[in-house]
């Protein structure tokens, strides 16, 4: 008889991303272990702790326990009921939310998905943030930046896959000057004249920001990623601060830029309060455009042994934010479908209205490694955009050629 363990209550340890889960890699190789032997003429069963006599033996121990508390027993069994109870209530409340926000994503966007193209062009970042696999103080990322002429040949392969939206995103670069960016944002811009450009380059000054919006830069994203300045501490190290994070928000606001925020979900010590503040924040700054996806583990960061956050909770809360502010600009995450195969599908089915494809050189995607597993060669991949297309067409949806720019 082969004994897998783990079978019963106790499903032994878990991978530092939370996925992988012994007891069910315990039965796969039993099952391997016992297709072999039986190849063999051995005959071999597998032990399952779920029989029924194992079942029936925990049910004798709960009347055991209950035995003279017929009061106690009433209680758990009404605590019980009450949970199922919550649990379908809370699934009723999500269906519901999830309607109605598809309704509103809809009297707005009809159908339609816009897609950025995404263009990573540095991994290199002065910042140490306790949660990102690009943090200065992780030596195993091995770093790279793109040159000017790289980023520009991603922008020609992005134009003829049919993408009007370039994303430029990077760690804090110092190399990235003003002067630098300056350039690339004219060159882009003179040469696709019909194209929007956005960073997503994080912290920089007033004046800095001012300048890449002259050059021609369109948007910008800076997620806030907590509108609890207690929680934002914990998260970033002591160098960063809160207020500037806020007062760059603002300033880009001001600027001009149609202006991103977002929060990871499920970030190490956030609280269901945090999450209502993110919200109030939402609702209170109003910006263009919000970036939300599940938190998840990086292996060479101190929040290793962080489980990752939740796709229902991510669904659930794109649901709100579409209802909050119904022309919102929405994507749903690559961290969503890295969080769940088919999560970026369903962030769409709940009121995300944006994808963000990979146009990055393939030989640089392993290297911006924010979080453990991130997706790089499936449909998230700019030149698998024809799979894309097909898998949004299945859900009802339509990828279009559009800058996708905010409805007012
Ligand atoms: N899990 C999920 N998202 C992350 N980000 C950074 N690290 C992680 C992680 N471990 C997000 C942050 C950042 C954006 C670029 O990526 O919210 O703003």
């Amino acid at each position: 008889m082969i004994d897998p363990g783990h079978g019963g209550y106790d499903e032994g340890g878990r991978s530092s991303d939370g996925r992988i889960v012994e007891n069910v890699y315990n039965l796969m190789i039993s099952n391997k272990i016992k297709t072999l032997l039986e190849k063999e003429g051995v005959n071999a069963p597998i032990k399952h702790l779920y029989n029924s006599a194992a079942i029936a033996d925990l049910e004798k121990k709960y009347d055991e326990v209950f035995a003279d508390r017929e009061e106690l027993r009433r209680e758990v069994e009404d605590l019980k009921n009450q949970l199922a109870r919550n649990k379908k209530l809370n699934e009723e409340i999500a269906e519901y939310l999830k309607n109605e926000a598809v309704k509103k994503r809809k009297a707005v966007y009809g159908n339609t998905v816009f897609i950025r193209g995404l263009i990573e062009i540095s991994n290199i970042c002065k910042n140490d943030c306790l949660y990102c696999g690009i943090r200065c103080s992780n030596k195993t990322c091995d770093r790279y930046r793109l040159t000017k002429d790289e980023i520009l040949s991603c922008c020609d392969e992005g134009y003829s896959l049919g993408f009007r939206t370039f994303v430029m995103q990077g760690g804090e670069d110092l190399h990235f000057t003003d002067e630098l960016l300056i350039e690339i944002i004219s060159e882009i811009k003179q040469k696709y004249p019909d194209c929007a450009v956005t960073l997503s380059l994080g912290e920089r000054s007033y004046e800095s920001y001012k300048k890449l919006y002259d050059a021609g830069a369109d948007r910008y994203l800076l997620r806030h990623e907590t509108a609890d300045e207690e929680h934002y501490n914990k998260l970033h190290p002591e160098k960063m601060s809160y207020k500037t994070r806020m007062e760059c928000l603002k300033n880009l606001k001001e600027i001009g830029f149609q202006t991103g925020c977002g929060f990871m979900v499920g970030s190490p010590y956030q609280t269901t309060e945090n999450i209502a503040k993110d919200l109030k924040f939402i609702e209170e700054f109003s910006p263009e455009m919000c970036g939300i996806g599940p938190f998840i583990p990086h292996n060479a960061t101190e929040f290793k042994d962080f489980p990752s956050g939740d796709v229902d909770l991510t669904c659930f809360l794109l649901s709100v934010i579409r209802l909050i502010k119904p022309t919102i600009l929405l994507p749903a995450t690559t961290a969503l479908g890295t969080a769940e195969q088919g999560g970026r599908e369903k962030g769409i089915l709940c009121g995300a209205n944006v994808i963000m494809p990979n146009l990055s050189p393939h030989s640089v995607r392993k290297k911006y490694e924010l979080y453990n597993n991130k997706l790089i060669s499936g449909n998230e991949s700019a030149q698998e955009i024809e799979n894309l297309k097909n898998s949004m067409k299945n859900i009802g949806y339509e990828i279009v050629t559009d800058r996708g720019d905010i409805k007012r």
